[in-house]
């Protein structure tokens, strides 16, 4: 796959899609956007089981939106700006393959709102987070105002989205963002062998996990509970779980196909 604004490696099931702009700090533009539509509907076909996602260069994770990009827009074309970037996350949040946010630097903006679109954040010592749309005169439109609170609360994400401030990742593992922060060259180390555990389960249970707690999420305690049933049962007739069961009375590691 050859995109101009990301690129792909995987090695092991084990796959890694870098946002690769680093002259506008791996900002997101309607291309970027688009590329990781086209790459989310072709990961089904790729020999991946687990997929981390990370930023070029030493510098930024992502910086947001593409803030060149967004001054050329017409007022007519706001909501479609929007809808483009959540669409996009939203093939991201969708992925049926557990996803790592590997924050290597600043997270700003749709450069958080793409963090947050991710199974869980792990961080470098030195990357920085922020919601800086209020310093524009505008709001986080790729889901961010959705996503943060869901993930820290409100009262938290109202602190970062009305400040507007960068913070240092100290406060992503204090406020609940972020999993782990760790030293900058240990990231990728520290996500690959997270992503080596991932890899080793069975990808149709994590498949309903992800579905079970994301479609859940936003449901009434019953309904979310019914669904979880629905969603055991498939894990239930699944070859999966004769095979996990099976090696785990036998005393060996599963094979998961
Ligand atoms: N869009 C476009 N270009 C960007 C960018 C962005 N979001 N962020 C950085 N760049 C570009 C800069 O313009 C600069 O390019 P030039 O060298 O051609 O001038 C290059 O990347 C390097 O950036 P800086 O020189 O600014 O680097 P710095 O170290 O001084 O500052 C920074 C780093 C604090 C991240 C600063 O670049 C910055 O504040 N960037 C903007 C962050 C931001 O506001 N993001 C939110 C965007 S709006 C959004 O995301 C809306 C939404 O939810 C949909």
């Amino acid at each position: 796959m050859q995109f101009n604004n990301l690129a792909f490696e995987s090695e092991n099931g084990i796959g890694v899609l870098t946002f690769n702009r680093p002259k506008a700090l791996n900002a997101l533009n309607s291309e970027v956007l688009s590329e990781l539509k086209q790459f989310c509907e072709a990961v089904p076909s790729l020999d991946v089981r687990c997929l981390i996602v990370t930023g070029a260069g030493d510098k930024a994770f992502v910086a947001g939106a593409d803030i060149k990009g967004l001054s050329e827009k017409p007022i007519a074309e706001a909501g479609a700006t929007a809808e483009e970037g959540q669409l996009a996350f939203r093939a991201l949040e969708e992925l049926p393959i557990p996803v790592i946010a590997a924050v290597n630097g600043f997270a700003l903006g749709g450069g958080l709102e793409l963090a947050l679109s991710c199974d869980y954040i792990v961080m470098s010592s030195n990357a920085k987070f922020g919601l800086p749309e209020v310093t524009l005169g505008l709001i986080p439109g790729f889901g961010g105002t959705q996503r943060l609170s869901r993930c820290v609360g409100q009262g938290i994400a109202n602190f970062v989205t009305l400040t507007g401030d960068i913070y240092p990742a100290k406060y992503a593992l204090q406020w609940g963002l972020a999993v782990d922060v760790v030293e900058p060259e240990a990231l990728m180390d520290v996500c690959r062998k997270q992503a080596a555990t991932l890899a080793s389960r069975s990808s149709t249970a994590m498949h309903l996990s992800k579905r079970a707690i994301r479609e859940g999420y936003d449901l009434p305690l019953r309904e979310g509970e019914a669904l979880e049933v629905k969603l055991f049962e498939e894990a239930f007739a699944s070859e999966d779980k004769v095979e996990g069961i099976a090696a785990f009375i036998e005393k060996r590691k599963p094979d998961f196909k």
